[in-house]
């Protein structure tokens, strides 16, 4: 059945489906891309570079081998927000990956089609400097610093393709938040055992120094190895520090785990909503650090609790 989807269309949304009131803005199409992006002052050109240059303070010993490799093959510091079109065509050259400007965060559906089609869509708009150290909503930094390097990988490409796939079979399932856990705990909060030790991939964390130091030194959070069907079933924090981490060997292995099981069964076997708590360590998880939890505890960052 899956090889008579058509992935070059907007998969249709069943009417079951529930997705988030986002108001298109006039003059988009459905694929609601930007016809091109945006330009930006002098000053939003210096927010890149100063959040540029503040990130790779940190990069070598905590970013994973395959970003620091993807960020030497394209050079994203040329002095202000990189130009999306010199961006995709090395990108292309490498993936056949290609960044494409969307004004603000897309619907779920819209954003498979696109994955699908190896395009990446990346928020047109850059954080104000009141907004330097934290945004929620992915601004141009977090999605073309985070997301973009690790595109450059054949195999990470290979996943995030199918990932996008993925999507049409989550929309029949009505499994949307399932998927997106597998998402957020790969794509945007995911680490790597390298050689060296634990490094980070995901983009959620990579794009912000706070996390970058937690996720790796921090005694509050887990670090488990990762399991799609325990991850699916796991909440995950929005707006914060999270309190898990899903811990990859190397990027084939998370094709292979994700790639190769088709999700069905597990879909078929879901809870309506997520079995596990976001702090959760089960007995049948491979654990590397258990976490403290301190973080989480006190409250986290809207107490202002020290992120340790
Ligand atoms: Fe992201």
């Amino acid at each position: 059945m899956s090889n008579q989807l058509d992935y070059t269309r907007i998969p249709p949304l069943p009417a079951s489906v529930y997705v988030a009131p986002l108001k298109k803005p006039a003059g988009l199409g459905d694929d609601w891309l930007e016809p091109v992006q945006r330009s930006y002052t002098a000053e939003e050109h210096r927010i890149w570079d100063d959040l540029y240059e503040r990130q790779m303070k940190l990069m070598p010993g905590h970013a994973c081998r395959e970003f620091m490799h993807g960020l030497d093959r394209l050079d994203l510091h040329r002095g202000g927000v990189p130009d999306f079109n010199q961006v995709s065509e090395e990108l292309r050259s490498l993936t056949g990956w290609t960044v494409v400007p969307v004004p603000m965060l897309i619907p779920d559906h819209v954003f498979y089609y696109h994955l699908a089609n190896r395009r990446f869509p990346a928020g047109n708009f850059i954080r104000t400097r009141e907004q330097f150290d934290y945004i929620q909503e992915p601004d141009v930094f977090h999605d073309v610093f985070g997301h973009v390097p690790l595109l450059t990988d054949p195999v990470f490409a290979e996943y995030m393709e199918a990932y996008g796939r993925a999507g049409w079979k989550a929309l029949r399932y009505n499994r949307l938040k399932a998927l997106s856990a597998l998402y957020w705990y790969t794509v945007e909060f995911g680490l790597i055992l390298e050689e060296g030790g634990m490094r980070i991939y995901g983009a959620g964390i990579l794009s912000g120094p706070t996390e970058t130091v937690f996720s790796i030194e921090g005694g509050s959070p887990n670090r488990i190895h990762l399991n799609v069907d325990r991850v699916m079933r796991t909440d995950y924090t929005i707006s914060d520090l999270q309190a898990t981490y899903f811990v990859i060997e190397s990027f084939r292995e998370l094709f292979h785990m994700t790639e190769q099981r088709g999700f069905e069964p597990i879909y078929e076997s879901l809870a309506p909503a997520f079995q596990y708590a976001k702090t959760a360590a089960l007995d049948t998880d491979h654990i590397y650090h258990r976490g403290t939890q301190e973080y989480e505890l006190r409250g986290g960052r809207g107490s202002g609790a020290r992120p340790v």
